[in-house]
């Protein structure tokens, strides 16, 4: 898929998906990672049916998987988060949709019908979220996660290199890369505006022009967020509510206790602070902290289904994926997205039949191995 999105995309768009903060090492980790961990099987279990199904965000699922919220996604193909979202429900899973989506959160909740959650900032100008979350709120979704990793972007060099910035400085280069792809070039010069869907209402976009759009979303971006405004948003909501981005127990239990019901273990897909460890790593430490209720969700670097199963066995309730869709989805639009969920499902149940487990309720720490330690 990956290969695929590479051929399809120009080159600083491709790059825009598939890189990371500074020197890549956390994006290298992340998938890196659950390579040192051995699946110890059982054996003779009747693994002639598999049970998978979990509750997540409150919401019943077919498989512990979520589609990660991603922005600006009609970049990467012109049926954009609907594409993905209707994938999703073909699958029965959880799809988030970013604020900075190109969809509106209304035209998704017609549109899909299955579960889904909002990915929400706490802004500058409080009033913005709160406006999302009454909307949230009227279209029907059914969690938010608050993204807490982001005071400020991420140093993502390749789109430096690119001229992929805010405003654009495109070489020579990139332009020549966007010229050899016609395929993409041609739609996206001519489709529907390109637009940050969820707020652009915020500003007259026609009138001050897209990038004005961009520089107050930038400029909503807050760094002086903490626990506190926490407990504003749980309150204000008072549904199921993951925050994002957290790393370690100390801060999974804060976020509990502030009025959250999961965490997400996420680095932001190594975007954001390079040098972070990978969340799989993380996933026994959240555990014990918060006990067994709340949803804890491995976000970032799952790349086969035995991923899930690794993360699951460690304590998970489930992962989240964003570029294994995104390939697919730039690859071959709906249908790419499609064929990336059905794969990763294939690998989740035949690695689950290969390590005799009939449900998933019962995968446990004896399932799992750190390469060269002790066992549980
Ligand atoms: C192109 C792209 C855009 C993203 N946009 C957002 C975003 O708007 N909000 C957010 O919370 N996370 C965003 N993320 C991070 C994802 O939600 C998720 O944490 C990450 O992709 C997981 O890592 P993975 O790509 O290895 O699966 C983005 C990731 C990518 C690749």
């Amino acid at each position: 898929m990956r290969a695929l999105a590479r051929r399809r995309l120009p080159r600083p768009i491709f790059d825009y998906i598939d890189g990371g903060a500074d020197d890549e090492v956390t994006l290298r980790r992340n998938a890196a990672a659950f390579a040192q961990y051995e699946l110890v099987p059982d054996v003779l279990n009747d693994v002639s049916r598999i049970r998978t199904g979990t509750t997540l965000f409150g919401e019943r699922i077919a498989w512990p998987l979520m589609l990660a919220p991603t922005g600006l996604t009609r970049m990467f193909h012109g049926h954009a988060e609907l594409a993905v979202a209707r994938a999703a429900a073909r699958h029965d899973l959880l799809y988030s949709l970013s604020t900075l989506g190109t969809t509106r959160l209304e035209a998704l909740a017609e549109t899909f019908g299955g579960p889904k959650v909002f990915q929400i900032y706490i802004f500058k100008d409080r009033g913005l979220t709160t406006e999302f979350v009454a909307r949230c709120k009227e279209a029907g979704f059914h969690g938010l996660a608050l993204t807490v990793d982001t005071p400020v972007a991420g140093n993502r060099e390749r789109d430096r290199v690119n001229g992929l910035s805010l405003p654009p400085r495109l070489t020579l280069k990139s332009m020549l890369s966007f010229a050899l792809h016609p395929r993409w070039s041609l739609p996206a010069l001519t489709g529907s505006r390109f637009d940050l869907a969820n707020v652009s209402h915020k500003v007259d976009a026609l009138a001050a022009g897209p990038m004005s759009l961009f520089d107050y979303i930038g400029g909503q971006f807050d760094r002086a967020v903490t626990w506190r405004d926490v407990e504003w948003l749980a309150a204000e909501w008072g549904g199921p509510l993951a925050i994002k981005g957290v790393m370690t127990p100390e801060d999974a239990k804060r976020a509990i206790g502030s009025g959250a019901t999961g965490v997400m273990i996420s680095n932001h897909g190594g975007r954001q602070l390079d040098g972070a460890p990978a969340p799989i790593d993380q996933i026994g430490l959240v555990r014990d902290a918060i006990g067994e209720g709340p949803d804890v969700i491995c976000d970032g670097g799952v790349r086969r289904g035995s991923d899930v199963v690794k993360a699951l066995a460690l304590g998970a309730t489930a992962c989240s994926i964003g570029r294994p869709y995104l390939y697919g989805l730039a690859a071959a639009g709906e249908a790419g997205v499609n064929r990336a969920l059905s794969l990763l499902f294939e690998e989740f149940e035949r690695t689950l039949i290969l390590a005799g487990v009939n449900d998933i309720t019962q995968l446990g720490c004896r399932h799992i191995r750190r390469l060269n330690e002790l066992w549980c």
